[in-house]
């Protein structure tokens, strides 16, 4: 595959990162995942928005990267996926220099790096639905910045891997936050509720555009943050995420949710979101 690396498309091989970089060093950088369907990007625009705050919140020497749009459909063609299904991965640092904690001159280029992959969800867990567990969020205090810092993460996923679980679904102070790498959201009382977008969470791309959905459907909703009780008591609850787009939760802790199968608003969001990816 060939990859974007610094401004030029480049064979992963030929891509050298120094040892010095900061992202390497320090975890010193922000990341973004985006879906392409059918050759279309889905909200690229609000990824790269999603990049920007968190390029200002970092104190980036640049804080604006709109080259990312085209570099993705760059990427597409030269890998011969032009009108495919395809995953795009992105990364900026803050660059390379000696290692010291203050930041370096602001001259200092960024790293930026992105590939793209063809791509699927898993239709299985869609249909099926995946079981869960929770873990204590023991994340820093800004999950709304999508750094490279994910060693919090990969333990937690790690930690439902183990287990035979899907996902691992943080709680901080008895409240449900979010995933290792989706946001979470659950049918009480026919309303759709999830955390508020807050510094504690990762605002998705793909949360805001089903709780548009909702609104769209006259499906109730409450951003709300839901006791860990609350969530395994729920009617239904479902995962969101680039990746897995609407997954259903079918237990929690072993536990199943409701009857244990995917429940009818997760099923109808499911459906009208097939629409808004495959229907443009
Ligand atoms: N993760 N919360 C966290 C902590 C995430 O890492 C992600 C995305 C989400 C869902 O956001 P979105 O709908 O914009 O994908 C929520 C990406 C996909 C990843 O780390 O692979």
């Amino acid at each position: 595959m060939l990859y974007y690396f610094n401004g030029e498309i480049m064979p992963a091989e030929a891509c050298f990162l120094s040892p010095e970089d900061r992202g390497f060093l320090f975890a010193d950088g922000l990341y973004e995942v985006a879906r392409a369907y059918d050759g279309l990007w889905f909200r690229m625009d609000n990824h790269l928005k999603r990049l920007s705050h968190g390029a200002v919140f970092m104190r980036f020497a640049r804080t604006e990267f709109p080259e990312f749009a085209g570099v993705a459909d760059s990427l597409l063609k030269v890998n011969g996926l032009t009108g495919q299904n395809a995953i795009l991965y992105l990364e900026v640092t803050r660059g390379s220099a000696p290692r010291t904690h203050g930041f370096p001159p602001p001259t200092t280029p960024l790293t930026c790096m992105a590939w793209v992959k063809p791509f699927a969800s898993k239709q299985h867990h869609a249909r099926d639905g995946v079981p869960i567990i929770t873990t204590p969020d023991i994340r820093w205090a800004r999950c709304d910045v999508k750094t490279i810092g994910l060693t919090a993460n990969v333990l937690a996923h790690q930690q439902a891997i183990d287990v035979g679980a899907v996902e691992a679904v943080f709680v901080r102070d008895g409240f449900v936050t979010e995933g290792s790498h989706t946001n979470v959201m659950a049918v009480m009382d026919g309303m759709v509720v999830t955390h508020p977008a807050s510094h504690l969470i990762l605002e998705g791309i793909t949360r805001t555009a089903v709780l548009e959905l909702c609104a769209q459907s006259g499906i109730p909703t409450r951003m709300s943050p839901m006791t860990l009780p609350e969530f395994q008591q729920s009617q239904e609850a479902f995962l969101t995420g680039t990746t897995g787009e609407i997954t259903p939760i079918t237990s929690i802790n072993g536990v199943p949710v409701a009857s244990g199968t995917p429940g009818p608003v997760t099923r109808r969001l499911q459906n009208i979101f097939r629409l808004l990816t495959c229907g443009r």
